[in-house]
């Protein structure tokens, strides 16, 4: 999977960047620009990126950045760090930045495999970055998911050894889109992290009505909370993510951070900083995704094709009773989803794009 997601991008990635220039033109025009990956680059259905993104707020912050990029931008960084604290009711020495969220997976992983601890996580989850804990020592100890394709809060909890160090949540958790009922969380997280660190994924988390898990980190040395800009935001490209901790917690953090606070760029910090509070732009997103959604559940129905009920910008899918070559198809239409999570059911993924996308889509698999 990440291989492919490599090859399709060394393919692509020069194109993609191409067209991106010469479509900078266009970005202040409209309100919302879909033109940034243009027509005979294929449609990309496998990363949940915002197909609408960066906004106009975000753009023009890293423009005007770009001038600025002679200089190391620590203090940028902090600032950054100061006003997602605020919007989060947290000081700023609780948020660490990172270019990318996935670093802070990283760093948590390490964190474990400091003392060749194990992690528990669930089997059907966003577990990439265990793979490089895995190779410092750390062991992985996989639970499955419920019937409903959600975490399951008592397995995890059963499956915690004394030497587990970690338990990791994503929530929605990426492939299913499920979402955990917020008392039974903070109860598993209560718990949990009575014993290990509680890693909170909340990479999607902005387009859910849920509330984030980050009020824990004031009181709790053992819960960690990781965002991104990379998904809502629209900025997987510029590289922008960061850790809720307590400040304890974010010290032994850092020691694993190669530079504090110097891995994020300028450009990318300035664009993030702007979409932080850009409301319109997340309930834009919000509501065009809603609308993306339906249409593609609907339709999916129809080809008898089931989905997990989500409140993403991803659908999880079972092609168990579609009966035509469903990646063959996509591939001939030069759109990108992804494979096969679990084999039992065919359950597959796909991100909810443009409803132009999501029209291809259904065309091509009709
Ligand atoms: C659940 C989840 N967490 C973390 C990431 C990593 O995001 P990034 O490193 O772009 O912030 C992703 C990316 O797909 C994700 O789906």
């Amino acid at each position: 999977m990440e291989n492919n997601r490599r090859d399709w991008f060394k393919k692509t990635g020069l194109a993609v960047l191409g067209l991106s220039l010469t479509s900078l033109e266009s970005f202040a025009l409209d309100d919302i620009d879909v033109s940034v990956i243009a027509e005979d680059v294929p449609v990309r259905l496998s990363s949940n990126e915002n197909p609408y993104g960066p906004s106009q707020a975000s753009r023009a912050a890293m423009a005007a950045a770009v001038n600025g990029s002679n200089r190391y931008a620590w203090v940028q960084t902090e600032k950054l760090a100061e006003a997602i604290a605020k919007k989060n009711g947290l000081e700023a020495g609780n948020v660490l930045m990172s270019p990318g969220s996935m670093e802070m997976l990283d760093v948590a992983g390490r964190i474990a495999a400091k003392t060749k601890g194990s992690i528990v996580i669930s089997a059907n989850t966003f577990g990439y970055w265990v793979n490089a804990a895995m190779q410092l020592g750390a062991e992985r100890i996989e639970v499955p998911l419920t019937k409903d394709k959600k975490n399951d809060l008592d397995a995890l909890l059963k499956a915690m050894r004394a030497d587990t160090r970690l338990v990791y949540i994503c929530n929605p958790n990426n492939p299913t889109g499920t979402v955990l009922k917020t008392q039974e969380l903070i109860a598993f997280i209560n718990e949990a992290s009575k014993k290990a660190i509680v890693l909170v994924d909340e990479a999607y988390i902005e387009f859910t009505d849920e509330v984030s898990m980050c009020s824990l980190v004031k009181d709790n040395k053992n819960v960690i909370v990781v965002r991104t800009f990379s998904k809502i935001y629209g900025l997987a490209g510029a590289r922008i993510g960061y850790a809720m901790a307590h400040a304890d917690t974010i010290a032994v953090m850092d020691k694993l951070q190669a530079y504090i606070p110097g891995g994020v760029s300028a450009v990318s910090g300035a664009g993030a900083l702007a979409a932080l509070n850009d409301t319109a732009f997340i309930t834009k997103t919000r509501t065009l995704n809603e609308a993306a959604k339906s249409f593609t559940v609907q339709e999916f129905k129809k080809l008898g094709i089931e989905c997990i009920s989500t409140s993403t910008n991803f659908i999880y899918f079972s092609l168990a009773n579609y009966k035509k070559d469903f990646f063959k198809l996509l591939e001939s239409n030069k759109i990108e989803g992804t494979g096969i999570f679990e084999e039992d059911g065919k359950w597959s993924r796909i991100t909810i794009g443009t409803m132009e996308d999501m029209q291809k889509l259904i065309k091509a698999i009709s």
